[in-house]
Protein backbone atom coordinates (compact mmCIF):
# COMPACT_ATOMS: atom_id res chain seq x y z
CA UNK A 1 0.00 0.00 0.00
CA UNK A 2 1.16 3.46 -1.01
CA UNK A 3 1.20 6.02 1.71
CA UNK A 4 1.73 9.20 0.61
CA UNK A 5 1.60 12.79 2.05
CA UNK A 6 2.60 15.24 -0.96
CA UNK A 7 -0.43 16.52 -3.27
CA UNK A 8 1.49 16.67 -6.34
CA UNK A 9 2.30 12.85 -6.07
CA UNK A 10 -1.24 11.75 -5.27
CA UNK A 11 -2.06 13.34 -8.21
CA UNK A 12 0.72 11.81 -10.52
CA UNK A 13 -0.12 8.28 -9.12
CA UNK A 14 -3.78 8.98 -9.54
CA UNK A 15 -3.24 10.37 -13.53
CA UNK A 16 -0.73 7.18 -14.10
CA UNK A 17 -3.54 4.83 -12.88
CA UNK A 18 -5.98 6.72 -14.98
CA UNK A 19 -3.57 6.38 -18.24
CA UNK A 20 -3.29 2.39 -17.34
CA UNK A 21 -7.11 2.28 -17.87
CA UNK A 22 -7.70 1.65 -13.80
CA UNK A 23 -10.85 2.78 -12.32
CA UNK A 24 -10.38 4.54 -9.17
CA UNK A 25 -12.67 4.79 -6.03
CA UNK A 26 -11.55 7.17 -2.99
CA UNK A 27 -13.31 7.37 0.09
CA UNK A 28 -12.77 10.63 1.23
CA UNK A 29 -12.25 10.50 5.70
CA UNK A 30 -10.63 12.40 8.82
CA UNK A 31 -9.49 9.57 9.85
CA UNK A 32 -10.01 8.11 13.65
CA UNK A 33 -11.31 5.12 11.34
CA UNK A 34 -14.11 2.89 12.76
CA UNK A 35 -16.72 0.24 11.27
CA UNK A 36 -18.17 2.58 9.50
CA UNK A 37 -15.66 4.01 7.06
CA UNK A 38 -14.38 0.43 6.68
CA UNK A 39 -18.00 -0.47 5.28
CA UNK A 40 -17.18 2.42 2.39
CA UNK A 41 -14.17 0.78 1.84
CA UNK A 42 -15.78 -2.41 1.10
CA UNK A 43 -18.31 -0.74 -1.11
CA UNK A 44 -15.02 1.18 -2.65
CA UNK A 45 -13.44 -1.83 -3.11
CA UNK A 46 -15.87 -4.02 -4.73
CA UNK A 47 -16.41 -1.08 -7.17
CA UNK A 48 -13.00 -0.08 -8.40
CA UNK A 49 -9.14 -1.65 -9.51
CA UNK A 50 -7.62 0.90 -7.08
CA UNK A 51 -9.14 2.24 -3.83
CA UNK A 52 -7.59 5.71 -2.38
CA UNK A 53 -8.15 6.54 1.16
CA UNK A 54 -8.02 10.06 2.59
CA UNK A 55 -6.81 10.82 5.93
CA UNK A 56 -7.24 14.89 6.39
CA UNK A 57 -8.58 16.58 9.41
CA UNK A 58 -9.79 19.78 7.36
CA UNK A 59 -9.39 22.78 9.22
CA UNK A 60 -11.44 24.95 6.86
CA UNK A 61 -14.43 22.98 8.05
CA UNK A 62 -14.35 23.25 11.84
CA UNK A 63 -15.65 26.81 13.17
CA UNK A 64 -14.17 28.66 15.90
CA UNK A 65 -14.35 27.01 18.87
CA UNK A 66 -14.92 23.57 17.28
CA UNK A 67 -13.38 20.36 17.75
CA UNK A 68 -10.37 20.52 15.60
CA UNK A 69 -7.40 20.92 17.61
CA UNK A 70 -9.08 17.60 19.56
CA UNK A 71 -10.05 15.87 16.86
CA UNK A 72 -8.63 12.05 17.06
CA UNK A 73 -5.96 11.96 15.14
CA UNK A 74 -4.51 8.36 15.21
CA UNK A 75 -2.60 7.49 11.75
CA UNK A 76 -0.49 4.22 13.04
CA UNK A 77 -3.53 2.99 13.60
CA UNK A 78 -5.20 3.95 10.27
CA UNK A 79 -2.87 2.92 8.34
CA UNK A 80 -2.77 -0.51 9.23
CA UNK A 81 -6.58 -0.67 8.78
CA UNK A 82 -6.72 0.66 5.58
CA UNK A 83 -3.98 -1.89 4.74
CA UNK A 84 -5.59 -4.93 6.44
CA UNK A 85 -8.89 -3.48 3.76
CA UNK A 86 -6.99 -4.15 0.97
CA UNK A 87 -6.19 -0.59 -0.04
CA UNK A 88 -4.29 1.00 -2.53
CA UNK A 89 -2.98 4.06 -1.39
CA UNK A 90 -3.59 6.45 1.53
CA UNK A 91 -3.14 10.03 1.05
CA UNK A 92 -2.52 11.94 4.19
CA UNK A 93 -1.45 15.44 3.67
CA UNK A 94 -0.27 18.21 6.20
CA UNK A 95 -2.62 20.95 6.35
CA UNK A 96 0.41 22.85 4.89
CA UNK A 97 0.71 20.65 1.57
CA UNK A 98 -3.46 20.74 1.09
CA UNK A 99 -3.57 24.63 1.74
CA UNK A 100 -1.18 27.52 0.22
CA UNK A 101 -0.62 30.16 3.02
CA UNK A 102 -2.79 32.77 0.84
CA UNK A 103 -5.29 30.18 -0.05
CA UNK A 104 -8.53 32.63 -1.83
CA UNK A 105 -10.64 29.44 -3.59
CA UNK A 106 -13.48 28.18 -2.43
CA UNK A 107 -16.10 25.68 -3.37
CA UNK A 108 -19.92 27.14 -1.87
CA UNK A 109 -22.98 25.44 -2.25
CA UNK A 110 -25.50 27.81 -1.24
CA UNK A 111 -29.18 26.16 -0.53
CA UNK A 112 -28.99 22.92 0.75
CA UNK A 113 -26.13 24.19 3.04
CA UNK A 114 -28.42 26.83 4.92
CA UNK A 115 -30.38 24.64 6.88
CA UNK A 116 -29.65 21.91 9.22
CA UNK A 117 -25.56 21.39 10.35
CA UNK A 118 -25.46 24.62 8.13
CA UNK A 119 -26.99 26.61 10.45
CA UNK A 120 -25.55 25.48 13.72
CA UNK A 121 -22.28 25.47 12.11
CA UNK A 122 -21.41 28.78 9.47
CA UNK A 123 -19.39 28.05 6.79
CA UNK A 124 -19.03 24.06 7.50
CA UNK A 125 -19.96 23.12 4.27
CA UNK A 126 -17.80 25.42 2.33
CA UNK A 127 -15.22 24.05 3.86
CA UNK A 128 -16.17 20.37 3.39
CA UNK A 129 -17.04 21.60 -0.48
CA UNK A 130 -13.71 23.24 -1.09
CA UNK A 131 -11.54 19.88 0.59
CA UNK A 132 -14.03 17.14 -1.05
CA UNK A 133 -13.34 19.00 -4.63
CA UNK A 134 -9.66 19.48 -3.27
CA UNK A 135 -9.13 15.95 -2.90
CA UNK A 136 -11.27 14.97 -6.37
CA UNK A 137 -8.62 16.72 -7.60
CA UNK A 138 -5.68 15.17 -6.71
CA UNK A 139 -6.95 11.47 -6.37
CA UNK A 140 -9.14 12.01 -9.96
CA UNK A 141 -11.54 9.33 -8.92
CA UNK A 142 -14.30 7.28 -10.94
CA UNK A 143 -16.32 7.13 -8.21
CA UNK A 144 -16.17 8.62 -4.01
CA UNK A 145 -18.22 6.82 -1.29
CA UNK A 146 -20.23 8.74 1.21
CA UNK A 147 -22.15 7.36 4.53
CA UNK A 148 -25.57 8.50 4.86
CA UNK A 149 -25.54 9.03 8.29
CA UNK A 150 -24.05 12.67 7.19
CA UNK A 151 -26.94 13.30 5.10
CA UNK A 152 -26.50 16.85 4.70
CA UNK A 153 -23.02 16.03 3.28
CA UNK A 154 -24.40 13.57 0.80
CA UNK A 155 -26.77 15.70 -0.53
CA UNK A 156 -24.55 19.15 -0.42
CA UNK A 157 -21.27 16.83 -2.87
CA UNK A 158 -24.19 15.25 -4.62
CA UNK A 159 -25.41 18.84 -5.60
CA UNK A 160 -21.49 20.46 -6.04
CA UNK A 161 -20.71 17.48 -8.05
CA UNK A 162 -23.94 17.74 -10.60
CA UNK A 163 -23.48 21.95 -10.13
CA UNK A 164 -19.70 21.46 -11.59
CA UNK A 165 -20.19 18.41 -13.86
CA UNK A 166 -17.57 16.42 -11.94
CA UNK A 167 -17.09 13.23 -13.74
CA UNK A 168 -17.49 11.87 -9.86
CA UNK A 169 -20.26 8.94 -9.38
CA UNK A 170 -21.07 9.74 -5.53
CA UNK A 171 -21.82 6.60 -3.75
CA UNK A 172 -24.30 6.62 -0.48
CA UNK A 173 -23.67 3.95 1.95
CA UNK A 174 -25.95 3.16 4.49
CA UNK A 175 -24.79 4.26 8.22
CA UNK A 176 -23.45 1.56 10.37
CA UNK A 177 -24.23 1.26 13.96
CA UNK A 178 -22.64 0.01 17.13
CA UNK A 179 -24.71 -3.01 18.91
CA UNK A 180 -27.72 -0.61 20.89
CA UNK A 181 -27.91 1.32 17.65
CA UNK A 182 -25.71 4.55 18.08
CA UNK A 183 -24.42 5.60 14.70
CA UNK A 184 -20.51 5.35 14.22
CA UNK A 185 -18.33 8.54 14.42
CA UNK A 186 -15.45 9.65 15.17
CA UNK A 187 -16.56 11.35 18.00
CA UNK A 188 -18.62 9.17 19.70
CA UNK A 189 -14.88 8.32 21.41
CA UNK A 190 -15.56 11.88 23.55
CA UNK A 191 -18.72 10.58 25.03
CA UNK A 192 -18.17 10.14 28.86
CA UNK A 193 -19.81 6.79 29.80
CA UNK A 194 -23.18 8.24 30.74
CA UNK A 195 -23.30 10.27 27.68
CA UNK A 196 -22.86 7.21 25.42
CA UNK A 197 -25.42 5.01 27.04
CA UNK A 198 -27.55 8.07 26.65
CA UNK A 199 -26.43 8.74 23.01
CA UNK A 200 -28.63 5.75 21.86
CA UNK A 201 -31.62 8.47 22.64
CA UNK A 202 -31.22 9.43 18.99
CA UNK A 203 -31.96 6.05 17.00
CA UNK A 204 -34.28 5.31 19.53
CA UNK A 205 -36.16 8.79 18.85
CA UNK A 206 -35.80 8.05 15.02
CA UNK A 207 -37.54 4.53 15.74
CA UNK A 208 -40.50 6.20 17.44
CA UNK A 209 -40.88 8.73 14.68
CA UNK A 210 -40.89 5.98 11.94
CA UNK A 211 -43.01 4.03 13.90
CA UNK A 212 -45.57 6.89 14.26
CA UNK A 213 -45.17 7.04 10.16
CA UNK A 214 -45.96 3.55 9.65
CA UNK A 215 -48.75 3.99 12.10
CA UNK A 216 -50.38 6.77 9.93
CA UNK A 217 -48.67 9.75 11.13
CA UNK A 218 -47.80 12.77 8.17
CA UNK A 219 -48.25 16.17 10.40
CA UNK A 220 -44.51 16.62 10.88
CA UNK A 221 -44.50 18.77 14.00
CA UNK A 222 -46.54 15.46 15.73
CA UNK A 223 -43.08 13.79 14.76
CA UNK A 224 -40.94 16.25 15.80
CA UNK A 225 -42.57 16.72 19.04
CA UNK A 226 -42.29 12.49 19.77
CA UNK A 227 -38.71 12.59 19.16
CA UNK A 228 -38.26 15.57 21.32
CA UNK A 229 -39.93 14.01 23.89
CA UNK A 230 -38.24 10.93 23.45
CA UNK A 231 -34.86 12.32 23.27
CA UNK A 232 -35.74 14.31 26.57
CA UNK A 233 -36.94 10.90 28.41
CA UNK A 234 -33.38 8.91 27.32
CA UNK A 235 -30.72 11.80 27.12
CA UNK A 236 -31.45 14.31 29.34
CA UNK A 237 -28.05 15.49 29.44
CA UNK A 238 -28.21 16.14 25.81
CA UNK A 239 -29.46 19.40 24.19
CA UNK A 240 -31.18 19.11 21.06
CA UNK A 241 -29.63 21.68 18.63
CA UNK A 242 -32.13 20.46 15.87
CA UNK A 243 -35.02 18.40 14.96
CA UNK A 244 -36.06 18.64 11.66
CA UNK A 245 -38.10 17.08 8.70
CA UNK A 246 -36.70 18.17 5.38
CA UNK A 247 -37.82 17.69 1.60
CA UNK A 248 -34.97 14.44 0.80
CA UNK A 249 -34.34 16.50 -1.65
CA UNK A 250 -34.47 20.14 -1.33
CA UNK A 251 -33.77 20.66 2.21
CA UNK A 252 -36.80 22.99 3.14
CA UNK A 253 -38.90 22.24 5.71
CA UNK A 254 -42.64 20.40 5.53
CA UNK A 255 -45.67 20.51 7.48
CA UNK A 256 -46.81 17.32 6.13
CA UNK A 257 -44.60 14.18 4.81
CA UNK A 258 -46.35 13.11 1.63
CA UNK A 259 -43.20 13.10 0.11
CA UNK A 260 -40.20 11.71 0.44
CA UNK A 261 -38.56 13.26 3.93
CA UNK A 262 -35.32 13.16 6.04
CA UNK A 263 -35.96 13.46 9.15
CA UNK A 264 -32.14 14.75 10.62
CA UNK A 265 -31.52 15.71 14.11
CA UNK A 266 -28.47 17.19 16.26
CA UNK A 267 -27.87 16.91 19.92
CA UNK A 268 -25.11 18.18 22.13
CA UNK A 269 -24.12 16.16 25.09
CA UNK A 270 -21.40 18.25 27.07
CA UNK A 271 -19.04 16.47 25.44
CA UNK A 272 -19.94 15.82 21.98
CA UNK A 273 -22.22 17.03 19.30
CA UNK A 274 -24.03 13.67 17.40
CA UNK A 275 -26.08 13.67 14.35
CA UNK A 276 -28.26 11.08 13.05
CA UNK A 277 -31.21 10.82 10.58
CA UNK A 278 -33.66 8.81 8.62
CA UNK A 279 -35.67 9.05 5.53
CA UNK A 280 -39.50 8.34 5.36
CA UNK A 281 -41.22 7.73 2.51
CA UNK A 282 -44.41 7.48 1.91
CA UNK A 283 -46.02 4.83 -0.94
CA UNK A 284 -47.12 6.30 -3.35
CA UNK A 285 -45.43 9.80 -2.53
CA UNK A 286 -45.06 12.40 -5.10
CA UNK A 287 -41.49 11.14 -5.98
O1 LIG B 1 -17.19 13.22 6.37
C1 LIG B 1 -16.01 13.57 6.61
O2 LIG B 1 -15.24 12.89 7.29
C2 LIG B 1 -15.50 14.89 6.06
O3 LIG B 1 -16.50 15.86 6.12
C3 LIG B 1 -14.91 14.79 4.64
C4 LIG B 1 -15.97 14.37 3.63
C5 LIG B 1 -13.78 13.78 4.65
C6 LIG B 1 -14.35 16.13 4.21
O4 LIG B 1 -13.34 16.57 5.06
Amino acid sequence: MLVISDSAEMQRQALAWRAEGRRIAVVPTMGALHEGHRSLIRIARARAERVIVTLFVNPTQFGPGEDFDRYPRCFERDRAMCEADGVDAVFAPSVAAMYAPDHSTWVEETTLSRGLCGASRPGHFRGVATVVVKLFMLTQPHLAVFGEKDAQQLRVVRRVVRDLNLPVEIVAAPTVREADGLAMSSRNAYLTPNERRQAVALRRALDEAERRFAAGEREAAALREAIAAMIRRLAPAATPDYIEIVDDETLEPIDTVDRPALVAIAVRFPSARLIDNTVLRPAGGAR
